[in-house]
């Protein structure tokens, strides 16, 4: 693992006392992304440069205490459960150092939303660990990087801060709510189901709400010891007019652990998708059911399929993944006692 020093200005920016150490995770995306022309933003190629590069870019940076470190180097859309793995053990090493006042992760815009639910779930950290990207690669016209992730160090300094945030177009929001609601407009994302955070403005947090319920972190336990092939393997499916059950059936032959169902509406499902995921339930395959909705919760009853509640279906198929891995790893404890 790539770990770089950034010399910047010694200067503090926050009281002598406080943690002011700010490091930085660097894992790719778009915002680490180049293009041949200034005016091409969507013919570029994500996770170019270093984030060492994307740091020395930002002179309004040097009054901070930052380090940084490539823990990555990928186009978000290839995410994958080992980098998952280093990330979240990487994250809590730091959160550790007691020297360390908050994260910052640059983090490609597709799959934000999950690595930044997936990292709440299992570390609900007290200090802040705050997630930014770009829509536009960091040779546009009108790149986004910088100021997101100046705005973002702010964010990871700010004494009010906590748990896993995203700083993106001047918003912060929290990792439960927040998710890609646009796929080409520089201000993408959204928390839905609730408020922003905060927005950021000249360098200021202005907290609109503090009421966020933290779940108790799953712990890196889960992760540790952890073989990738260990992961379950949990796809996502959808329901639509004329959905079938050949899609399940399918993955059934093929071995799946668990399922995760976009439903319609309030998770409603076709009659054949339901009979069909019934009987992967009744083999032993955990199912969620999540709504294709942008919006909103799956209530749920007791004669249904389990609900996901208010988690989208990516959100949902990562507390899948987790409830899976917490069930391996009680197995394998139970076992060697
Ligand atoms: C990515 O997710 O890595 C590419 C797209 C983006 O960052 O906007």
């Amino acid at each position: 693992m790539q770990k770089i020093n950034v010399q910047l200005d010694s200067s503090k920016a926050q009281g002598t006392d406080a943690p002011n150490l700010v490091v930085i995770l660097g894992t790719g995306g778009t915002i680490a992304g180049t293009a041949e022309s200034a005016s091409d933003n969507v013919g570029y190629r994500a996770a170019q440069l270093g984030v060492d590069q994307l740091l020395a870019a930002i002179p309004a940076l040097s009054p901070y205490q930052l380090e940084a470190e490539q823990l990555a180097q990928l186009d978000s859309k290839d995410m994958d459960f080992p980098t998952w793995q280093k990330l979240a053990l990487r994250v809590q090493a730091h959160l550790a150092r007691p020297e360390v006042a908050g994260l910052v992760i640059t983090h490609g815009t597709d799959t934000l939303e999950e690595t930044a639910y997936f990292l709440q779930r299992v570390l609900a950290p007290r200090k802040p660990v705050v997630l930014t990207a770009a829509m536009r690669p960091a040779t546009a016209l009108q790149k986004d990087g910088p100021q997101n992730l100046l705005d973002a160090v702010r964010v990871a300094l700010d004494s009010e801060a906590r748990g896993v945030l995203l700083a993106f177009a001047g918003q912060v929001h929290g990792a439960e709510q927040v998710r890609k609601v646009h796929s080409y407009k520089v201000d993408a994302f959204a928390s839905v189901d609730g408020n922003r955070l905060a927005w950021i403005e000249e360098g200021h947090v202005r907290w609109l709400s503090q009421a966020r319920l933290m779940s108790e972190p799953m712990g890196t336990e889960l992760l540790a010891s952890l073989d990738c092939e260990a992961w379950p393997k949990v796809d996502i499916i959808m329901n639509h007019v004329g959905a079938t059950g050949s899609i399940v059936r399918a993955l059934l032959v093929q071995g799946v652990d668990g399922l995760v169902v976009a439903g319609t509406g309030n998770g409603s499902l076709s009659t054949e998708l339901e009979s069909a995921l019934r009987e992967a339930q009744a083999k032993g395959v955990a199912v969620l059911r999540s709504t294709r909705c942008d919006a909103g919760p799956v209530t749920s009853s007791a004669d249904a399929l389990p609900s996901a509640g208010t988690l989208s279906p990516v959100k949902a198929r990562v507390e899948l993944l987790l409830n899976l891995l917490q069930q391996k790893l009680a197995i394998q404890v139970g076992r060697k006692q």
